[in-house]
């Protein structure tokens, strides 16, 4: 006679099997996501507790650098950071531990932090941006800037020249109370992103509501440059969390990275972003959602000098990607050049 609790088991196992759909990309296991939880859990609390406690050190950026390769371009991060101490900026790595990534040393030494796989298309990627910011909140309450950047990601200007940029001109805007000086977050916030609907429905027409209704739902590039104020909003939410973590079922229009981010703080604090991001990304005869990768032959003093252009006169791009392993060599040789600024 079978027992029916595992009859019930059975047939439930059986109709994961066959009935549910099973979706192309990595999920994230129940433990992972505890853990994560545990962590954004702290870093909000300790977020609590320095309220009060005004950093008294300089305001530090934060480098996210978030990679499933070797950091190719890191002896140029090198010359990026040389000369300055730590007392400006940190430096975190989030390596997909299966890619089993080598250590560059220098100024990453020391700098990786506990990582989980990632996927390009899986919400796997929000996760791990969120291990980061949480992360350098929880390290350090002297970071105020948190850069999201990858191993294809290079700086276009020196550290000064960004730091400058940053910290001494604050824009006024920021409403979330604090004790800080108000500044704002360098993310693309767009709603007028070819596709936008096959997007937001690409996990079934109606399921990000009620949350996301499909006239608050944003699109931004992956990459950003967020306020300390931000990046606790980011490790503070579970609303949207939960309907961005499902899994897609069209996986031509599953990005959601590009959404989640933009989305969330234009929900929260719409005036504390700017819109635009810092990083270039050259999209003109893109590839299968893969932007144009530069390769040695374009690297020239003519390509940074455009790329740091921006559409308007009020500031200028500090990051640019993507660019394969092999312009390792003539962006050294363009160094003086890049941070003569
Ligand atoms: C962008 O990429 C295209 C090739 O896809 C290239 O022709 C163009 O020069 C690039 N633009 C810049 C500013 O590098
Ligand atoms: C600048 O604006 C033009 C026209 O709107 C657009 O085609 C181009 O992609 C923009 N460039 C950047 C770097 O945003």
């Amino acid at each position: 006679m079978f027992n029916p609790q595992f009859l019930l088991l059975f047939l439930l196992f059986l109709s994961f099997l066959f009935i549910i759909p099973s979706p192309k990309h990595l999920q994230i296991s129940l433990p992972d996501e505890l853990d994560d939880v545990a962590l954004f859990r702290r870093a909000t609390l300790a977020a609590l507790d320095a309220v009060s406690a005004k950093s008294k050190s300089s305001p530090k950026i934060a480098f996210l650098f978030l990679t499933n390769t070797d950091l190719h371009f890191a002896p140029l991060w090198e010359v990026f950071f040389r000369g300055h101490r730590r007392a400006l900026y940190n430096i975190y790595v989030h390596a997909d531990p299966s890619a089993a990534v080598s250590p560059p040393g220098g100024v990453f030494d020391g700098r990786f932090i506990a990582a989980k796989k990632t996927q390009r298309a899986s919400p796997t990627l929000i996760s791990a941006a969120r291990r980061l910011l949480a992360t350098a909140l929880l390290d350090d309450p002297a970071n105020s800037y948190f850069a999201l950047v990858s191993q294809h990601c290079i700086p276009l200007h020196s550290f000064t020249y960004m730091y400058d940029f940053l910290f001494r001109h604050p824009v006024p805007g920021a409403r979330l109370p604090s004790s800080l000086p108000l500044y704002r977050s360098f993310i693309e916030v767009s709603s007028i992103k070819p596709k936008l609907w096959d997007r937001y429905a690409a996990r079934g027409k109606d399921v990000m509501l009620p949350e996301v209704p499909f006239n608050r739902f944003r699109a931004g590039s992956q990459f950003f440059t967020v306020t300390r104020q931000h990046a606790e909003v980011v490790v503070r939410d579970r609303r949207l969390w939960r309907k961005f973590k499902l899994p897609c079922y069209n996986m031509n229009s599953c990005y959601p990275e590009e959404h989640y981010f933009p989305t969330l703080l234009s929900m929260e604090d719409p005036d504390g972003c700017t819109g635009y991001t810092l990083t270039r990304v050259n999209w003109t005869g893109s590839v299968g959602g893969h932007p144009h990768t530069y390769r040695a032959a374009e690297v020239s003093p003519l390509l940074i000098h455009q790329l740091r252009q921006s559409n308007s006169t009020t500031y200028s791009f500090m990051f640019a990607r993507k660019f394969s392993p092999d312009c390792l060599q003539p962006l050294l040789r363009l160094a003086n050049l890049i941070f003569a600024d």
